[in-house]
């Protein structure tokens, strides 16, 4: 009986099925990542290493305003995307306790990254810029590497049973 349980119990018995995502999802998380970081790197090459000197000092290079126009548009999109993963994956892996220091870290950074974003909108003044630009844009190039760890951890975590 005890056994029993503890088999039910395990995130590698039937929970486990719960909290993996749906090939679709799990696509479209892979693609919003990969294009977020892709237009914020373009941003970043464009604005760091292409910015020619014009007649009245430095100029904006073409790309910057046309990859913020998508980063921006992911971003939207991510609103949907990653807020459908807090009842069935989040919650459920969590309650599970089944990778939950990488699934914290996922969130943390995330929501470091929304609110570095929001205040590169609506909060950074003239001076205070280009800090808010480096931290979201420092922040923003772990994200794939911390979502490529929590994968591999997390699958690590159901598969030991
Ligand atoms: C959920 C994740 C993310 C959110 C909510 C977010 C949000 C934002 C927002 C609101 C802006 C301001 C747009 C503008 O000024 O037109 C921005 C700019 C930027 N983001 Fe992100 N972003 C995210 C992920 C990333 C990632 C993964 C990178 C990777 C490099 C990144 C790099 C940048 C860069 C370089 C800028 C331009 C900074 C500047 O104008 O000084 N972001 N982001
Ligand atoms: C406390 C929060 C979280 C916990 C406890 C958690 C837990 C897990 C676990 C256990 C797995 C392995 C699933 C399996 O192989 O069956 C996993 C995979 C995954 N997680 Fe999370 N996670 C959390 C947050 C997040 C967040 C915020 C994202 C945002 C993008 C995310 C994206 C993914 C993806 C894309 C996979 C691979 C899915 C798959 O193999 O089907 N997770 N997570």
């Amino acid at each position: 009986m005890r056994s029993q349980q503890h088999r039910l119990h395990h995130p590698s018995s039937h929970k486990h099925q719960h909290f993996r995502l749906e090939r679709w999802h799990r696509r479209a998380l892979y693609a919003l990542v990969a294009g977020l970081t892709g237009s914020g790197m373009a941003w970043l090459i464009a604005h760091f290493f292409l910015r020619q000197a014009g007649e009245f000092g430095e100029t904006v290079h073409p790309w910057e305003h046309p990859a913020m126009q998508l980063h921006g548009a992911l971003v939207m999109l991510s609103l949907f995307l990653i807020g459908a993963l807090l009842p069935l994956h989040i919650r459920r892996a969590h309650r599970a306790g089944c990778n939950r220091a990488s699934g914290w870290s996922m969130i943390a950074v995330l929501g470091s990254l929304t609110l570095s974003g929001y205040a590169l909108y609506y909060l950074a003044s003239e001076a205070s810029r280009p800090f808010w630009s480096g931290a979201h844009w420092l922040i923003g190039l772990a994200l794939p590497v911390l979502l490529w760890l929590h994968i591999l951890l997390g699958r690590k975590a159901t598969q030991v049973f």
